[in-house]
């Protein structure tokens, strides 16, 4: 699959600015500072078409991608950000549940995670949300490029030991351009696109 055409949509504040769900969209979700932005980036091959920072917590709306006006992706905030109150993250945490319970075109949920740590308590939440939800599940395990290669295969395992060894999971880097194609093999596969 090629993303030869790929175009900023919107910001959308609130669920009420989101556009209409007149295509699937694949949803990108994890932890703040993870890594989704500049996924997104490399897996259209835009260097900067979604923002990234080394400050958590970057990305603070929905932001609507589109691809070859088929597909919508949707960068959303990372959870678990530290430094913002804890009624502001609950409230968050409520629009983004509502979101993912209620958008009747959601295809996929990429939960983006860091191959270099042990599976954190948020993502498992997240990731056990998401299968009740009925929303298909990729785990992208990004910043493969900070491990050496020896190091993959195990970090990879211990990671699907506590995903469940049923779960779809790759290992990926924005920085190495790692995972390109097995990921939208990942789309294709399930036929969103
Ligand atoms: P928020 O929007 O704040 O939740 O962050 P995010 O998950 O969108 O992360 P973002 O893409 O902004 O990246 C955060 C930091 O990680 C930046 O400094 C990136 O350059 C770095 N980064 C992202 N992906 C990789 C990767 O594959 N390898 C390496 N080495 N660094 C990466
Ligand atoms: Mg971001």
């Amino acid at each position: 699959y090629h993303p030869h055409k790929v175009q900023f949509v919107t910001s959308a504040p609130s669920l009420a600015h989101c556009p209409l769900p007149d295509r699937p969209e694949i949803v990108f979700l994890g932890r703040s500072n993870v890594g989704k932005s500049s996924l997104i980036n490399t897996i259209t091959g835009k260097r900067s078409i979604a923002l990234t920072s080394k400050t958590p917590g970057r990305t603070r709306l929905l932001n609507y991608f589109d691809v070859n006006d088929e597909l919508y992706l949707v960068d959303l905030p990372g959870y678990g950000f530290a430094r913002v109150s804890t009624s502001m993250r609950d409230q968050w945490n409520r629009h983004m549940y509502q979101y993912l319970e209620c958008r009747e075109n959601i295809a996929m949920a990429v939960m983006i995670v860091d191959i270099r740590h042990e599976a954190q308590k948020n993502d498992l939440r997240m990731f056990n949300l998401l299968g009740q939800w009925q929303i298909p599940t990729l785990i992208v395990a990004t910043k493969s490029d900070k491990l050496k290669k020896s190091q993959l295969a195990p970090h990879i395992d211990k990671l699907r030991k506590s995903y469940g060894s049923k779960c779809a999971l790759m290992p990926f880097s924005s920085a190495s351009k790692y995972g390109i194609e097995e990921f939208w093999w990942e789309v294709t596969k399930r036929q969103i696109v």
